[in-house]
């Protein structure tokens, strides 16, 4: 019988496991262990409406504080998880407190990759993953004029266009020949790199930082092509690392992310793990991923806490993704790396369009712009592992629901 569940790691994935367990009547104690000073919260508008300014702190939280409120739960916020006893089932934290369980839920998260260049650690030098990252950034605001932008992904074209419409000059540095080219195609990168340089971005391609300049504050950026280029703040953009140090110390099996099955259990049947630090299998795509997204985390979430009650479920979904920028949400079902021919559905220049990505005849992906009824319904195609007429799905005369069988 499960008497204490202990969450490491206090974001939104933890959050969701904590609502499920209360959903399914769980009566034993929650342990909640997070570094952060916050109650999990939602990251996604940390890159667009919070840094904007336009959403209050309290609204990014995944629950009202009340929701804690509980005799069931308990709080160990500012706290770190530094080990995992399994032969004695307890977390071990940073503060040297031993904290029991019967079921462990590795919800740890990512972290944002950093530069290790030199004047990489000088004032004014940037990363964006918290709530406290975010409050440094905006400190900035009064004072700068520029502001320059390690990385074209998500982050750093999410970044740059809050920054265009606060009037801001922009600069994005991207080391790739092209922009979110981890996640889109060439046909998306284009439209999405003559948006940015319609609004004012300036994109700087294929090009590598070779360090910062500056005495105590970073001033100016160099290129390995030996510009430097001046600014009054840096927010470097590159990439996120999953948190798997904890599962790897504890010798469960990891690679990529803490590797769990389609129930989220890890390698130890008494710990489970959910979210970006996970890979989990996927039958849709027949293969282990490791996924950057709040659905998932979201999702897995809900299945560890069921399977713990003791309701056998099992996590099978179509991955998907949304980024803002400007007035464009971008929305991306499934994965298409391995796709042998793009369809695009719609006219770019409308600024309302999908490219569709096939595989042997079966749509494995969309990238939709502006169109969310295709991003729906793209959903159910991609589920469905159904073969699909091209012509049908490049007539925007034709629903895409229809040909969903
Ligand atoms: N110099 C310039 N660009 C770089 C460098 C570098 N040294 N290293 C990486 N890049 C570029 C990559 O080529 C890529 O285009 O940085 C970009 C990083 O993009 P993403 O992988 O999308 O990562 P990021 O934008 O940091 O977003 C991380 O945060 O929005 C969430 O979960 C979402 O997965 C996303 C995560």
């Amino acid at each position: 019988m499960t008497k204490r569940i202990v969450i490491a790691g206090a974001g939104h994935a933890a959050g969701q496991v904590i609502a499920t367990l209360k959903q399914r009547k769980y009566a034993g104690k929650i342990v909640l262990v997070g570094n952060e000073a916050h109650l999990p919260y939602q990251r996604p508008p940390l890159s667009k409406k919070f840094l904007a300014g336009s959403l209050a702190a309290e609204r990014l939280h995944f629950k009202p504080k009340s929701f804690y409120d509980d005799p069931q739960i308990e709080l160990h916020l500012n706290t770190c998880a530094a080990y995992v006893d399994r032969d004695g089932k307890a977390l071990i934290t940073n503060r040297g407190d031993t904290v029991a369980y019967d079921k462990l839920v590795l919800a740890l998260g990512s972290r944002a990759r950093k530069l290790s260049l030199p004047g990489a650690n000088l004032e004014g030098v940037h990363y964006l993953r918290t709530i406290a990252d975010v409050e440094s950034i905006r400190a900035e605001f009064a004072n700068a004029k520029h502001v320059l932008i390690v990385g074209a992904g998500y982050i750093g074209l999410e970044v740059a266009a809050v920054m265009r419409q606060l009037g801001l000059e922009v600069t994005v540095v991207e080391m790739a020949d092209r922009v979110m080219s981890r996640v889109v195609s060439a046909e998306i990168s284009d439209f999405y790199q003559i948006e940015h340089t319609n609004q004012g971005v300036k994109l700087r391609l294929s090009t590598s930082i070779a360090g910062f300049v500056g005495e105590s504050r970073v001033t100016a950026v160099k290129t390995t092509d030996g510009d430097d280029i001046p600014t009054d703040f840096v927010i470097v953009g590159i990439g996120i690392i999953p948190n798997t140090e904890l599962g790897t110390d504890a010798d469960l099996d990891v690679d990529d992310g803490i590797v769990v099955n389609d129930q989220c259990q890890t390698s130890d049947p008494n710990i489970y793990a959910v979210g970006d630090c996970t890979s989990h299998p996927n039958a849709i795509y027949d293969r282990l991923l490791r996924l950057e997204s709040v659905h998932n985390a979201l999702e897995q979430a809900k299945t560890a806490a069921s399977n713990i009650c003791g309701k056998e479920t099992h996590y099978s979904q179509v991955p998907w993704f949304w980024s803002d920028q400007f007035d464009l949400k971008l929305q991306i079902a499934g994965l298409s790396a391995g796709y042998d021919e793009v369809v695009i559905r719609g006219n770019p220049a409308d600024r309302s369009f999908a490219c569709l990505y096939l595989r042997n005849g079966r749509l494995i992906a969309t990238d939709a712009v502006n169109a969310p009824r295709d991003f729906v319904h793209s959903k159910m195609l991609i589920a469905s592992h159904a073969k699909i007429d091209r012509e049908k799905l490049a007539d925007i005369n034709t629903p895409l629901k229809e040909l969903v069988k």
